[in-house]
Order: C-alpha cells, then structure tokens, then sequence
C-alpha cells in the first residue's frame, strides 16, 4: 500500500523534471591525473543545476575540498565518479567538512540540496571515498561519533529527489544520509566498505560504514540496495516516516537498525509507517567482515541521560509504530530479531519511555547462528504491545530448539512461546 503510493509519485515526479530538464546542458570530461576536479565540477552545477542538465563523462573526478550540490529542476547524469581525496587529517579539521545533519554532530564533505531533481549515476558512478587509509588509521585509534569522518552523499532539505543507480566504493564512515527531506526515491545503490588491509584481515575495522541513516525526513523509498559493511546496513533514526525498503541486501554488518533512539532528552523520536520487504542479510568470508548481527533490531537508550550526545545521551521519549519487515532471508545471522532498550545504559538507570509497538514480521527463512531467533527485551516503562509474526521459519544450530524470548511485551501474537526465560 504504502509503496504503491511512492512508485507513483516517483513517476510524477520523472515527469515533472524532464520537462524542465532540456533548457541548458553542461558536459564535464575528468581532467585527468594529477589535475584538481573541484572547480570545473562545482562550475558546471552553478550553472546547469537549476532548470538545466549536467553530464559527466566517465572517469575520476578528483575531489579536494567540500561542495554542495543545490539541484532545482534539475537532472544530473554521473557517469564517472566523484573521488574525495583521502587526506584524513585534511578532513578531520572541523572547518573543512559541514555539520548539517545535526544527528550526532556527523559531518559530511558533499550536501545535495534543493528540489526536483534526477541524479542518474547509471551503475557505472557515482563516489569514491577511498576508504581504505581511513580504516587503517582509525584501525588504531578511537572512533567517535561527530569525530569529524565524512558521511560520503547527504541529502539535506530535498523535496522530490531521486537517485538512481548509484555507486559509493569504500565509504570512510556513513556511506549515505539524508535529513530534512520528503518524497525522495534512491533506486539503486551499491556501497562496498571492505578491508584489504592484511593487518587487520578477521577483524571488523569498517564500523560506522552505514548504508543509510534517515532523520527528520519523510516518504523515502529505498529500492535495490546492495550494502557490504560493518554496521548498520539501514538505520531508521528519529522522525522518520512512511518510510519504504525494497530488495535490500546486507552483507556483513550489524543488520537493519531502527536507532538508536531515545539518544537527546529535548526530542522525541518518532518512527512510524515503515515497511521493509525482499530483504536478504549475507554472512561473509570471517576474515573479510566477521560480523552479520541481526535481521532486523530496535534499539533505544535508557531513560536516564549519561552525558552529552554525541558520545554520550539517553532520556529521549517517543515511539516506533506501524512497522511491517516482510519476506527476508537469513544467512547465519547471529540474532535474527531484536528489541533492547538499554543502548549507552548503566545498571540502576531509569527505564526507557520509548515504546515500541504494532511490529509485524511475516515471512522470514534461513539460518541463525545460536538457538534465540526472537529476544524482544522492552522497557518495563513502555512495554511493548501488539508484536505480530506470521510465517517464522529461522533454523537455529543442529541440535538446538528455537527459542523466543519475551521480556515488557503487552502482547504477542504468532510464536509458539514467547517468555522471559533464558535472557541474557
Ligand atoms: C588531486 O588534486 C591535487 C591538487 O589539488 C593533486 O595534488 C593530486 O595529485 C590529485 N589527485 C589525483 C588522484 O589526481
Ligand atoms: C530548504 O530549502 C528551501 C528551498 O527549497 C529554502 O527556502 C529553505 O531556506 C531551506 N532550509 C534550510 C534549513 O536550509
Ligand atoms: C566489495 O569489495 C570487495 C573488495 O574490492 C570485493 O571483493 C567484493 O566483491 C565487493 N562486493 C560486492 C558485492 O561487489
Ligand atoms: C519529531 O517531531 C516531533 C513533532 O512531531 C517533535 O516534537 C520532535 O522534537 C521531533 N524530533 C526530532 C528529533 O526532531
Ligand atoms: C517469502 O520470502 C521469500 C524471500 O525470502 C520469497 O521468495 C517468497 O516468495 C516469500 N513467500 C511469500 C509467500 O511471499
Ligand atoms: C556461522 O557463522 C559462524 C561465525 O562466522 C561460523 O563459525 C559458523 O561456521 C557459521 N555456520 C554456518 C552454518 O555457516
Ligand atoms: C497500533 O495499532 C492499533 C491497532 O491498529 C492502533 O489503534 C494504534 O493507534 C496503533 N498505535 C500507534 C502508535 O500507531
Ligand atoms: C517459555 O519458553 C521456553 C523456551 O522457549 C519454553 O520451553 C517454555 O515452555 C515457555 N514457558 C511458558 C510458561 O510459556
């Protein structure tokens, strides 16, 4: 339902910017090795990104300093990549990067703004964040959040985008955000953050190399995703609505996250009318991403503010409803199914007040890597009423029989027992 609603506006929308889109056109060719991208790139857009068309030839653009893309009208064809220099301490400094996605001070090195636009990277561009020295060096060093790594594409305060066949190879951090914005379609997207640094081979030394984070923003579609990497695969943040994921593969990771939420005391998260279906999670070779999470899990913090975000939160209120994750294969997943609510906790702290309800999971298949295939642990502050499975088949170790563990919920319906027995 609510993804046949976005298919049509997604072709409303293809309308509405081709008609436009034939008033001015700029043709940009790399200027080869060496040479700095940067001008000629930001050139063409200032001068057909609005009610105009830009096409960049294949090959690598180099990218030395931030840039913002503000697309009106507007079509972009990106056969060639965008690669972002790897000077990491270059970008670390806070002036060199934007704060714009407010959710935990993470910077970002290209904003899209703006409204009505195509960007059409025709699965042969798209960015490239040569990661590889970013995760050799952070290998060593402590990671926070709002440290100064760079998401690689943010949208921010779009109206009726879409993105279309998009490639991002070896994201340094987030490979994807889009904040403040309605009504954008991302049909097809591939991110590959992957270690080929034998020194760290069996180690995960990509985290924070989400997918996609989603804040403050509404009627996104996520169609065709192809994610590798070392956390989130998908992470719904706070005030994300009607919200669509469709033919989503996860390879390694920590699975698709609703959160974590609850993290800024002055804001409630609101996470409702989302619907994820054709979804497959893929372990990998151990020594390449020993991690593969969950499926799918939901996390808030406690209700009790242990410092300052970004490092530090919790004391949130708000909720998640009216989630429906259907038809999704498992391969080896550590826990298929997880609710928790004691993100950045301690011992003693005051429950969380965000409360998780009407979640539907129908049709799910393949192999877990222990016996628990669903551990709802809800806050006692916020139980969580109206859990639904339907068509639960998840093969747990030889040996071993299913167990599904309930702890909070106000009500179950579809698991042969769900109790608080045997949580961790
Ligand atoms: C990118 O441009 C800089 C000059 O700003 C240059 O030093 C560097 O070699 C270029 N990189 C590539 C890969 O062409
Ligand atoms: C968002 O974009 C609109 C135009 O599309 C502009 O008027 C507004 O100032 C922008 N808001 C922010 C916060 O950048
Ligand atoms: C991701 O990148 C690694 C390293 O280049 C490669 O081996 C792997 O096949 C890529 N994954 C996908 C799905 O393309
Ligand atoms: C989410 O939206 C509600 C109003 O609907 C608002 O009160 C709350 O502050 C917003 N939360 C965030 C994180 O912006
Ligand atoms: C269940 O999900 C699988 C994909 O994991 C799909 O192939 C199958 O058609 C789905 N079954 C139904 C009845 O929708
Ligand atoms: C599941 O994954 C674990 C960790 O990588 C591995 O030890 C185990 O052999 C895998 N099991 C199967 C059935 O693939
Ligand atoms: C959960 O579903 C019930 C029954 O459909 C509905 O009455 C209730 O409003 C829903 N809760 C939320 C928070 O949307
Ligand atoms: C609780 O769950 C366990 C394991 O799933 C099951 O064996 C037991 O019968 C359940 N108990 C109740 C009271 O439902």
């Amino acid at each position: 339902m609510i993804f046949t609603l976005h298919a049509v506006f997604a072709l409303l929308l293809l309308g509405a910017v081709s008609g436009h889109a034939a008033a001015k056109t700029c043709n940009v060719a790399p200027l080869g090795h060496g040479k700095d991208d940067t001008d000629q790139v930001e050139a063409a857009i200032a001068r057909c990104g609005h009610f105009g068309t830009t096409v960049f030839a294949p090959g690598e653009y180099n990218i030395t300093r931030k840039m913002t893309w503000d697309l009106v009208s507007s079509r972009v064809d990106l056969h060639g990549y965008l690669s972002f220099i790897p000077d990491i301490q270059y970008w670390l400094d806070a002036h060199n990067t934007y704060r714009v996605i407010f959710i935990q001070d993470q910077a970002s090195w290209f904003v899209v703004t703006g409204r009505d636009f195509v960007i059409d990277a025709h699965s042969t561009g798209g960015i490239n964040g040569n990661g590889q020295p970013w995760w050799s060096y952070f290998a060593t060093r402590t990671r926070e959040d709002g440290d100064g790594r760079p998401v690689a594409f943010t949208l921010k305060n779009v109206t009726r985008g879409v993105v279309r066949d998009f490639r991002i190879e070896a994201q340094p951090f987030w490979c994807n955000a889009v904040a403040d914005s309605s009504e954008v379609v991302y049909d097809g997207m591939y991110c590959n953050a992957t270690n080929q640094d034998p020194l760290y081979a069996g180690q995960n030394v990509v985290p924070n190399t989400d997918g996609i984070d989603t804040y403050r923003s509404d009627k996104i579609t996520l169609l065709r995703w192809d994610i590798t990497c070392g956390d989130d695969c998908l992470a719904i943040k706070g005030n994300s609505t009607n919200i669509v994921a469709k033919d989503i593969t996860c390879r390694g990771g920590n699975g698709i996250a609703f959160g974590s939420l609850g993290q800024y005391i002055q804001f409630n998260d609101i996470v409702d009318h989302v619907l994820m279906e054709d979804l497959k999670f893929i372990r990998l070779d151990p020594q390449v991403q020993p991690n593969l999470g969950s499926g799918v899990y939901f996390k808030s913090w406690t209700g009790t503010v242990n410092g300052s975000p970004p490092t530090g939160g919790g004391g949130g209120g708000g909720y998640v409803s009216n989630v429906v994750v259907k038809n999704v294969f498992l391969d080896n997943v550590t826990l298929p199914i997880h609710v928790y609510q004691t993100n950045g906790g301690h011992t003693g702290d005051e429950p969380s007040k965000l409360q998780f309800s009407n979640l539907t999971f129908v049709n799910w298949t393949g192999t877990s890597q222990r016996s628990t295939i669903v551990e709802l642990a809800c806050s006692p502050a916020a139980p969580c009423p109206n859990m639904r499975f339907e068509n639960i088949n998840i093969t747990p170790p030889s040996g071993t029989a299913p167990s599904y563990i309930c702890v909070n919920v106000a009500s179950e319906f579809g698991l042969p027992a769900c109790n608080a027995t045997g949580l961790a």
